[in-house]
């Protein structure tokens, strides 16, 4: 069995695999459920000081919607987009401290961990909290910064966004980090095209790791009402967004080499391994727990197991960060893959009953001669739209380094 423990800033984790800050860490017997269940850590709901955001989680509202934009019930499938609304942990902070002294008890007991997820709406508040964290024995933070800044920092900062502002970040984090002793991840938001540079900003403020990304906010329409799902505006997120998520992990690991959280678009192992690759040291798992119940995450956990089992990876770090590592990160590299062309294999090929490839050669390389489709090496750019749309198996693509020696043959 490979061995699937990680470090991650200081705490040894028995898996990659994390419980993100959502409603299955909503309250203690939420959280034990997690942890039995193979977490290797927890991270709270969040505890705040936004009355607003408290009230916001008594109205929750939870819709499923399918790849098409329907609203759907029963089975949940893996294309689904989670379109929600819900606020933060409704008990006030001075609650939740005491359920988590029970929380961290248990966790230690079953070889897991707590990490504390915070917000606020002023510097006092995020420090006050941040210490109420550390003093109930928790070994880590998280701060969500997918919330409004406190209004009291920097001149003209008002109405922008944490994790929005790379000048607001790093004066929040630095205050959030010189508060406690223990590491600091801060939760970005995909929010923003500047994620790479705000989380610089918040490792150079001290924290020890990011968390890419929280959700998105989307708007879902239920056109036979004419109205949007859920009545408005809600956090929208599911396995369709890894990719994006992936960009920046791969972006964030490939510039600074850092520690990340994988969060946004995990629905099973295969999503987790992905993550792993593009350079994320854990991942958090969420709307996937509330739509398919918390006894999902062992066959999240047991799929990466596999994973590295059948493909001989001795352990999970052997594939950290590798698809990143192998990414072609300049224009001029990119540009210096092998030039290939298109060959029709004619024994295969459906024409006239099928004229796919030619109808999606926008470079005008294949056309109709001589009874047959034929293919134009010195137009064909080695694209591999008709190599991908053909439904017979009929191109091949071949490197233009070959057809050069053949007709020098010839
Ligand atoms: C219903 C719901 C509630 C959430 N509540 C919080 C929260 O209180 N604090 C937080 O930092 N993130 C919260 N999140 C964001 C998750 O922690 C996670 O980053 C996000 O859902 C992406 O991961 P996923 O694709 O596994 O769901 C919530 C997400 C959902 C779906």
């Amino acid at each position: 069995m490979a061995d699937m423990s990680v470090e991650f800033c200081g705490l040894k984790l028995k898996n990659p695999i994390m419980v993100a800050s959502a409603e299955p860490s909503n309250s203690v017997e939420n959280i034990k459920k997690c942890i039995d269940h193979g977490a290797a850590a927890v991270i709270t709901k969040t505890i705040g000081d936004i009355p607003g955001m408290q009230k916001l989680t008594e109205n929750s509202k939870y819709a499923i919607l399918n790849d098409q934009g329907k609203l759907i019930r029963g089975k949940v499938p893996r294309s689904f987009v989670f379109y929600s609304r819900s606020g933060y942990a409704a008990e006030p902070a001075q609650d939740w401290i005491a359920y988590l002294r029970k929380t961290q008890a248990y966790a230690a007991a079953n070889g897991a961990h707590i990490i504390g997820n915070i917000t606020s709406g002023t510097v006092a508040g995020w420090r006050g909290l941040a210490r109420m964290v550390e003093d109930a024995g928790i070994p880590m933070l998280e701060v969500n910064y997918q919330c409004p800044h406190p209004t009291e920092l920097a001149e003209g900062a008002e109405g922008v966004w944490l994790a929005q502002d790379p000048r607001v970040t790093a004066e929040v984090t630095r205050q959030i980090v010189d508060a406690v002793n223990i590491p600091v991840m801060v939760k970005l938001t995909p929010e923003s095209n500047r994620i790479t540079e705000i989380a610089k900003a918040a490792l150079d403020a001290g924290a020890a790791a990011v968390a890419v990304n929280s959700r998105f906010v989307g708007f879902a329409v239920d056109i036979e009402k004419a109205e949007p799902y859920i009545g408005g505006p809600a956090g929208v997120g599911g396995p369709w967004v890894k990719y994006i998520t992936q960009r920046w992990v791969n972006e964030i690991y490939s510039k600074y080499g850092c520690e990340i959280s994988g969060s946004n678009g995990i629905f099973d192992w295969r999503d987790a391994v992905e993550f792993i690759m593009s350079g994320a040291r854990v991942m958090q798992v969420g709307s996937v727990l509330m739509l398919k119940g918390i006894e999902w995450m062992p066959k999240v956990i047991d799929g990466i197991n596999r994973f590295l089992d059948d493909h001989d990876y001795p352990t999970i770090a052997a594939i950290h960060g590798i698809a990143s590592d192998r990414a072609l990160k300049t224009p001029a590299e990119m540009m210096s893959m092998e030039p290939l062309y298109c060959e029709i294999d004619r024994e295969k090929c459906n024409y006239p009953t099928c004229d796919i490839c030619i109808r999606m050669c926008f470079y005008d390389s294949l056309f109709f001669g001589e009874g047959q489709v034929t293919t134009t090496p010195d137009k064909c750019i080695g694209c591999e739209l008709c190599f991908n749309v053909c439904p017979f198996d009929a191109i091949r693509m071949v490197p233009k380094s070959e057809r050069a020696e053949s007709v020098a043959a010839e």
